[in-house]
């Protein structure tokens, strides 16, 4: 098992679901997690929950919408942990509907967190990591990335854009010894697709190769294989965990 002590990550959207699974399974590894999310209780939480089970945890309150609040979450955290070794964007929403059903307001929010807010964020701490010449970040996207459905045209496409930038990242980054990289989930239980899908959740995975959905904990192992030296050869990969959705 990879060995992360001594180094800290950042994990957007770490309060619930896939972020919060990553976060547990890295601070179970030895790194100091960074959680990060808007609700205030379940930060406190996860924190003390890791805390509880003997990792390094703390919470910074976050509302990513835009590069000033991307710049000041970094900002906390370079105050707070001196550097961030491991940046892992977790954070995102997804809002499904047919095309003329879906407001402008719905595609602002969606690009907003998921491609502006990141963009941003990767802007500020990508950086000081290719200064060091040590570093790995991990974007987390989607199998509706790649795959043309009903529904999920703004959210897919906005994970799309994430999966272009992961690979001009790789390309800007990498040759100062910075990784970047992503990881598409299929079908995952969350408190966020319990919350929008509820039980329909489970018909995502249906006639794919797992025909069920995914866990946490099943994203945040790719998470963390990406993020550890055993991937130091991994430049700008997409990792689909996603039960074979995508095929
Ligand atoms: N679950 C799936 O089936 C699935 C599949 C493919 C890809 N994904 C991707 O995986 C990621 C996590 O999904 P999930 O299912 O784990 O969702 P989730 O349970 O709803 O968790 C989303 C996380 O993002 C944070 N977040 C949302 N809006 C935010 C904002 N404006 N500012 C800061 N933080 C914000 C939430 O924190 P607060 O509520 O505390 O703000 C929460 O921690 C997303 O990027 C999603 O697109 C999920």
């Amino acid at each position: 098992m990879s060995d992360f002590t001594g180094r800290t990550a950042l994990i957007t959207g770490s309060t619930s679901g896939i972020g919060r699974g990553i976060a547990d399974k890295l601070a179970g590894s030895g790194a100091r997690v960074l959680i990060t999310g808007r609700d205030l209780e379940r930060g406190h939480n996860a924190v003390a929950e890791i805390r509880a089970a003997g990792g390094k945890a703390d919470f910074i309150a976050a509302d990513l919408h835009d590069a000033a609040s991307a710049k000041a979450l970094a900002a906390e955290a370079v105050a707070l942990a001196g550097e961030v070794d491991i940046l892992v964007n977790s954070a995102g929403i997804f809002i499904l509907g047919p095309t003329a059903a879906l407001t402008e307001a719905d595609f602002d929010a969606t690009y907003n967190i998921n491609v502006k807010a990141l963009y941003f964020l990767v802007a500020a701490l990508a950086p000081p990591m290719a200064e060091r010449g040590r570093g790995a970040i991990i974007n987390i996207t989607t199998a509706f990335a790649e795959k043309g459905a009903v529904g999920p045209a703004i959210y897919g496409s906005s994970k799309a854009a994430v999966g272009l930038l992961t690979k001009s990242w790789a390309a800007e980054f990498g040759p100062s010894g910075v990784r970047v990289n992503e990881v598409s989930p299929g079908a995952v239980l969350t408190e966020g697709t319990q919350r929008v899908f509820g039980e329909a959740v489970h018909d995502f995975p249906n006639g794919t190769p797992a025909n069920r959905v995914g866990t946490p904990a099943e994203i945040a192992a790719a998470v963390v294989f990406l993020a550890s030296d055993e991937a130091s050869y991994i430049h700008g990969a997409s990792i689909a965990v996603d039960g074979g959705m995508a095929i």
